[in-house]
């Protein structure tokens, strides 16, 4: 008689706490690499970031393990997909589990107690660009498959594949290609994303909505070049003043974006969901001090901050490049200005409808003197899943059984666009359960992972997916 998947799942369990300082050391040589998708003088060493799981993955025993292509004649600068997969459970379930290998910029580079891609732990986290998004709780779901196999002696009691791309971080759009054309490569029952947080330290969490979003930029141009602000100032319009006069129509003072139409579509929160998120252990005056760190917060009266990050559309602006920005002083009236603004949607707003309600107020308010472009950089659809399911049911028990408390059901504000491509275009079921935490500087400087959450989520997906088999 074969082993029970109780004792599988005892033994995979057992050899994750054994080999937890191993599983860390191993994250910390992903962690080295700087695979910054958007920079292109990153290219290299997202590639060696897509190697380096590959390489992990054929040696705890995956087949079929590939680097996919995602680079075409039109999108040059596209990052490999990396896959592999473990289909031998006869009559098991299929999951899907998926993370991204690629992380953001990690500027401003002063601000870093200890350098970005050399990982440090101290306090009993791990800092360093990409430790919990996602490279950390990627590696979660690398080690548990390993700690199952191991456990089975090279048999796991799930198929799986796995997939992850090197290009969340800007928009998605080689792994959503490949989902419209190649879909039934990723056939599952189930997908599994580790790519979110905890509500609250130790509290188990699953992430139930994430928001869409669209990135843009607007370019304004004024005179034919670059003048003396002397010389021309009172005559030459200012693409820097002039973006300013736009942006500033864009949202009111109170945080309503003024775009006709943009929120026609917005569904609200069902009174079920507002319900539990007012039972959520949330202290908005804790939160703008200690999470947010400003004298006020901001946004729409009338709806909580939950509400506002959550079940809300916003706008947001990222940066202004051009005209001068060096230290000291420079008096030019600059010939080009650019802002690069993003819109987070809810549903059941789409991102081609609000881009081009973005796109036509804005021309609408150029102005004098000014050509403005609207540009649409990437864009994802928001997502909220259902909870009603065995999986979900799986999830909560595994995370009750690690945690010893029950899951609370939150929706993200960021965006993860092929989760919405997973659920619409593939029709699986997805479950987002991440392991972060809402201190852990994601996207900022001394991005950090707890580590007791690295190993409690290794634990957490070992039991999923074992239950997720025995089903
Ligand atoms: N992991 C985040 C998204 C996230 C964070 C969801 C916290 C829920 C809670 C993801 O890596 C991310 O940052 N996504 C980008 C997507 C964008 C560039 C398309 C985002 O939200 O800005
Ligand atoms: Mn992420
Ligand atoms: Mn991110």
């Amino acid at each position: 008689m074969s082993v029970t998947v109780t004792e599988t799942t005892a033994a995979a369990v057992e050899f994750a706490k054994t080999n937890g300082k191993q599983f860390v050391e191993e994250l910390k040589e992903l962690l080295r690499i700087p695979s910054v998708s958007t920079a292109p003088e990153h290219r290299d060493d997202v590639r060696r970031a897509a190697q380096f799981c590959a390489d992990e993955l054929t040696r705890i025993g995956m087949e079929h393990v590939e680097l996919i292509e995602t680079a075409t004649v039109d999108r040059p600068g596209g990052h490999a997909l990396v896959y592999a997969e473990y289909l031998q459970a006869t009559g098991k379930p299929t999951v899907l589990c998926y993370g991204h290998y690629d992380v953001q910029p990690a500027e401003p580079l002063d601000e870093w107690k200890s350098p970005p891609f050399e990982p440090t732990e101290r306090d009993g986290n791990i800092y360093a660009r990409g430790a919990v998004d996602d490279k950390g709780q990627m590696w979660m779901h690398v080690k548990a498959i390993e700690a199952l196999m191991v456990a089975g002696h090279g048999v796991l009691p799930v198929n799986l594949r796995v997939i992850l791309e090197g290009e969340e971080e800007v928009g998605g759009e080689g792994i959503a290609k490949f989902v419209r054309e190649h879909g039934a490569r990723l056939k599952a029952d189930v997908a599994l994303v580790s790519d979110t947080e905890m509500f609250a330290p130790d509290l188990p969490t699953l992430c139930v909505g994430l928001r869409g979003m669209i990135y843009t930029e607007i370019e304004a141009r004024g005179a034919r070049t670059d003048l003396h602000s002397g010389m021309y100032g009172g005559a030459a319009p200012n693409p820097f003043v002039a973006l300013a006069q736009v942006i500033a129509k864009l949202k009111d003072e109170d945080g309503k974006i003024l775009i006709p139409g943009f929120y026609d579509k917005v569904a609200a929160p069902t009174v079920a969901e507002l319900q539990a998120w007012k039972a959520l252990p949330f202290d908005e005056e804790e939160y703008r001090e200690a999470e947010i760190g400003s004298s006020a917060l901001t946004g729409e009266p009338g709806f909580s901050a939950l509400e506002r990050t959550w079940a809300r559309p916003t706008l947001d602006v990222h940066g202004m490049p051009g005209g001068f920005v060096g230290s000291g002083a420079k008096t030019v009236i600059p010939a080009k200005a650019v802002a690069k603004v993003s819109l987070r949607l809810v549903p059941d707003m789409t991102p081609a409808e609000s881009f081009a309600q973005y796109k036509s107020f804005v021309e609408s308010i150029c102005p004098k003197g000014i050509q403005l472009e609207v540009r649409l950089i990437h864009s994802g659809d928001p997502i909220v899943v259902s909870t009603d399911n065995e999986y979900v049911r799986a999830a909560t028990e595994s995370m009750r059984e690690v945690f010893g408390k029950e899951t609370v059901f939150v929706r993200g504000g960021g965006s993860i666009p092929i989760v919405g491509d997973f659920v619409r275009e593939l029709k699986t079921p997805t479950v987002m359960m991440g392991f972060g935490l809402p201190d852990d500087n994601l996207h900022a400087p001394n991005e950090k992972f707890h580590l007791a959450n690295f190993h409690r989520g290794i634990e957490s997906i070992i039991r999923f997916l074992a239950k997720v088999g025995a089903a």
